[in-house]
């Protein structure tokens, strides 16, 4: 669906997600014939650049971050839409002459790809030079917060210059295309939801495995974690939509609504139903300490936990959860146990077999359903487990394969003014209220995490704590 004629501004333009992210996959929206032509996309920054550098420099980070196909002329059709104006976050440079450049009759966006900490020197920058209108839309990147006061004061800054309505705060999980399936698998089939419950659900396991290091971020990394990173945000949201109840519409306050009660639903986790994990050095690579360059670290860069959510639906149904990086394989899946047959009519020699969904975000979006069958031949009443396997891209066909990547969808609900998407001010600060006691627990105790090897699933306790509930985690392949 084409959206209507927009200026989007991108503070931070000349940053590592604007470059990387961001305006390929803007170009790509364009090239997909989804842009109009009257959009209009205006890179800020600190630095002097006028708008033929910009678009030099727009041009290299698509050459660089994009493979899709196109002709030249059609970047440089682009490119035209691009323009720069050289701003002072904390001065007055620049502002008025941004505010000249902005049209009455478009959708007007401010995306906010800068330090959280300039947040606020912005959002009223916008108001006191008059950029922002009733209708201007502002779009927040994470780290939203490092915990739940500094969360809050976020919140508090923003919401003197804008309404709840107007902040778009990212999350990309949610912006990818299998976690929408979720929602489209759980609520648009009878098949599924009578069975989702604890009733019928031994457990779900939610893996989010990365091959990766923390690469140049070691900074940020260090004073984060896996913990921040990760799971207060991303691994969240998956659990969120794997086990809110099904909102009324789909529709952003129905929806943020359901995932909120998940949230305030979920009990404190006990300390030894957490098991923190950080890669050790071998002859490859040397270790997290020497890649944040943090001998005495003990931040973790895994992190593997049961968790319980209080509710009719789900207590007795525990959830682990696990993410790290420099694992075996990037592979992220959401995997629904189901519990045994109540009967087993084929006596105990038939063993024991269970129903599984696997829904797998990455790589190979697709999804897989465990049934049991006879084993074929003449053996007698042998069971097997054998998967209903379907790869999205097979199902659908390369030519229905236009799938945006999470940024590109994110950007233009934006401009499309659909919040659905993006995360409620009181869903972050209800994530960072059930994450702070659990980092506050770890650094009460000098809590030091397990070292682990690169290449491997994890720490080999992350393995216990499914092996003393008589369960284990799938495997970690790619
Ligand atoms: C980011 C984290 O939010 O998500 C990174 O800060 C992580 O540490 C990344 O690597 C993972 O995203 P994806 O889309 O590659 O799974």
């Amino acid at each position: 669906i084409p959206v209507d004629p927009f200026d989007l501004v991108i503070f931070g333009a000349t940053g590592d997600l604007a470059r990387r992210k961001i305006l390929p996959g803007l170009f790509r929206r364009y090239l997909s014939g989804q842009m109009p032509a009257e959009a209009q996309i205006l890179g800020a920054a600190r630095s002097e650049m006028d708008d033929g550098a910009f678009r030099t420099m727009v041009r290299e980070a698509i050459a660089e971050f994009d493979s899709t196909e196109h002709k030249p002329e059609e970047l440089d059709a682009f490119l035209e839409r691009v323009g720069y104006e050289a701003v002072d976050a904390k001065g007055t440079g620049g502002w008025d002459a941004l505010r000249g450049r902005l049209r009455d009759d478009a959708v007007r966006a401010f995306y906010f790809s800068v330090a959280p900490s300039l947040f606020g020197d912005i959002a009223e920058r916008l108001r006191t030079h008059g950029l922002a209108t009733e209708a201007t839309r502002i779009v927040v990147e994470k780290p939203f917060g490092k915990d739940l006061e500094t969360a809050k004061a976020l919140n508090a800054t923003l919401a003197q210059h804008f309404d709840e309505t107007q902040i778009y705060r990212i999350d990309h999980y949610l912006g990818k295309e299998t976690v929408q399936n979720l929602m489209a698998v759980r609520f648009g089939n009878t098949l599924f939801e009578p069975l989702w419950n604890a009733q019928y659900v031994d457990h779900i396991q939610i893996t989010v495995a990365e091959t990766v290091g923390v690469g140049g971020r070691g900074g940020y990394y260090d004073t984060s974690g896996a913990m921040r990173d990760m799971v207060q945000n991303h691994l969240m949201q998956l659990l969120c939509l794997i086990a809110m109840e099904p909102p009324a519409k789909f529709e952003p306050d129905a929806v943020r609504d359901e995932k909120l009660k998940v949230i305030r639903a979920l009990e404190p986790v006990e300390p030894y139903h957490i098991v923190r994990g950080q890669y050790d050095r071998d002859e490859e690579q040397p270790g997290y300490r020497a890649h944040v360059e943090n001998p005495r670290s003990f931040t973790e860069s895994f992190v593997a936990m049961k968790l319980h959510i209080s509710n009719w639906r789900w207590a007795g149904t525990p959830f682990y959860i696990r993410t790290g990086k420099m694992l075996r394989a990037r592979t992220s899946e959401i995997a629904v146990v189901f519990k045994d047959a109540p009967h087993s009519i084929f006596g105990a020699e038939a063993g024991r077999h269970r129903n599984v969904l696997a829904i797998r975000l990455q790589p190979n979006e697709g999804m897989t359903l465990d049934v049991t069958i006879k084993e074929p031949g003449p053996g007698g009443m042998r069971l097997l487990d054998v998967p209903l396997d379907m790869s999205f891209a097979d199902a659908i066909g390369p030519e229905g394969a236009d799938v945006p990547d999470a940024y590109e969808r994110l950007i233009m609900d934006v401009i499309r003014g659909n919040q659905t998407l993006f995360m409620r001010g009181d869903e972050v600060e209800a994530a960072w209220a059930w994450t702070d006691p659990i980092i506050a627990g770890w650094t009460g105790r000098n809590d030091v995490p397990k070292l682990y090897d690169a290449g491997s699933s994890g720490p080999e306790d992350a393995l216990m704590l499914m092996h003393r509930d008589g369960r284990r985690w799938r495997e970690i392949k790619a």
